[in-house]
């Protein structure tokens, strides 16, 4: 084939038609999940370059990022609000899908694989958050060894963090992009499902449409700008912190949890010990995994199907919650003291022992299991927030480099309300 027939090819391929409908955000969520995505892959490599995953380094090389590769601190913010904002991404792609009944055959399959890179996504985060081995990292991997425990298994803490960084950055990496190309083949095999109206049935698509795919992505690009400008722009405002380098100690959690992301809270971890760890997102999952099943009649209309509806809203609102318990948590540890609590009365660590010179020393010390610190667990006597702010105080870098941020968050911002005008620019043009 000669390059002109290629180039024909691959213009023919962007020229397929597409439902003019498919043009809107509502319809245009899970291209955005795909650009949260390539965020957080980009911030993720680039962070790999200086990231060293063993128990010694992980801790100083994070602050190394931190505090000395050029742009480091910014791209670990990008990555911490990227992996939020996919979350939410993902629940509103899903609401959509229920609400449109995107669900129904010929799409399940779609739906099916959908539901696995979800559940692959929340598993990358809760790994991420072990990575650098602060507090909040060192409580979850406590977590993931006692939940390993109830299966028999028990891995010494020192080599956790060697799997948990391969599955972070390789493993899952490569089952989520499988998954991904299944589902994008998927949906052009299929097509998109039809418009939700009164009497409209789930079908195949393909091939229908009086708009292409090449408008598709066009305006997919316009909006993926004004997201990225606006994940820069959190992760200019707020970066991601680092908290204290972590005391390991599986007789008592120190942090606030992270499971909140696998829709597991302190309450139920209380009660039902770690493994609501696994029941936890498997509940979420079922429930999820019902409404292909349950809901077999074919129309696509909300109100021919309201059981699934409320199903759906249900497992929304429950996902929703659990996204606000855990951004809205107001403390990250729960208490630190500097000598052992007394009747729960906590003296808290003072702020002096907290500065960057001492974290090595306490890193070591936490290490090696022998640390001079003392804690407790729902600390009502001491508020570290007030102390130390739960976070180590390093100069932020991200300072110093926000000419350069703010100047690209702004060519972003621009580009992306360009391409969103296109539309209204050439009509304009041709009034002319
Ligand atoms: C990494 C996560 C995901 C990415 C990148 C992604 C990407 C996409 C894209 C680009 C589309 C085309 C239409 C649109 O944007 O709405 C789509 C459609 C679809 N997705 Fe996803 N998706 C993801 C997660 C999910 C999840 C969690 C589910 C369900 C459990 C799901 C189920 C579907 C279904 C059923 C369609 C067809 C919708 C229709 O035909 O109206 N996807 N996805």
């Amino acid at each position: 084939m000669g390059v002109k027939e290629s180039i024909g090819g691959i213009a023919e391929n962007f020229n397929h038609p597409v439902q003019a409908y498919a043009n809107t955000l509502p319809y245009m969520l899970g291209g955005l999940t795909l650009v949260c995505l390539i965020l957080l892959m980009l911030s993720g490599m680039y962070m790999a370059l200086f990231y060293v995953p063993t128990i010694q380094q992980a801790y100083s090389s994070t602050l190394n990022i931190i505090q000395n590769v050029p742009f480091g601190e910014y791209a670990r913010s990008i990555h911490l609000w990227a992996a939020n904002i996919i979350i939410v991404m993902i629940a509103l792609h899903l609401a959509r899908i229920i609400i449109t009944g995107s669900y129904k055959k010929p799409r399940r399959l779609l739906y099916f694989v959908g539901l696995l890179m979800f559940f692959t996504i929340l598993f990358l985060t809760y790994l991420g958050t072990t990575l650098p081995l602060d507090q909040v990292g060192v409580d979850a991997a406590i977590r993931s060894q006692q939940t390993a425990a109830l299966f028999g298994a028990s891995i010494p803490f020192s080599q956790m963090l060697g799997p948990s960084a391969v599955a972070h950055t390789s493993i899952l990496i490569v089952a989520l992009l499988l998954l991904l190309a299944i589902h994008m083949y998927l949906i052009e095999k299929v097509g998109i499902s039809p418009k939700a109206t009164k009497h409209a049935k789930a079908r195949a698509t393909a091939g229908e449409g009086k708009s292409n795919f090449l408008v598709h992505l066009t305006r997919l690009a316009g909006f993926g700008c004004i997201l990225t400008a606006f994940i820069g722009t959190l992760a200019l405002v707020s970066p991601a912190p680092l908290g204290h380098p972590g005391v390991y100690d599986p007789s008592v959690m120190i942090t606030k949890p992270v499971e909140a992301i696998l829709y597991v809270n302190d309450k139920m971890l209380d009660v039902f010990g770690p493994t609501s760890l696994l029941w936890g997102p498997g509940l979420l999952f079922v429930l999820l995994l019902l409404f292909p099943i349950l809901d077999r009649n074919p129309h696509v209309y909300w109100r021919k199907r309201l059981p699934a509806m409320l199903l759906g809203l249900f497992v929304l609102a429950w996902a929703l919650i659990f996204i606000y318990i855990d951004a809205s948590a107001p403390t990250q540890y729960n208490g630190l003291c500097a000598t052992p609590p007394t009747n729960g009365a906590c003296v808290p660590a003072n702020a002096e022992n907290q500065t960057l010179e001492n974290v090595s020393i306490l890193e070591g010390e936490s290490l090696g299991l022998n640390n001079t610190l003392y804690y407790v667990s729902n600390g009502t006597a001491a508020t570290p927030m007030d102390v130390y702010g739960g976070y180590v105080n390093v100069p932020s870098k991200t300072q110093d480099e926000s000419p350069y941020i703010i100047a690209a968050l702004a060519a972003l911002t621009v580009a992306g309300i360009a391409i969103l005008s296109i539309d209204r620019l050439k009509k304009l043009y041709r009034r002319r």
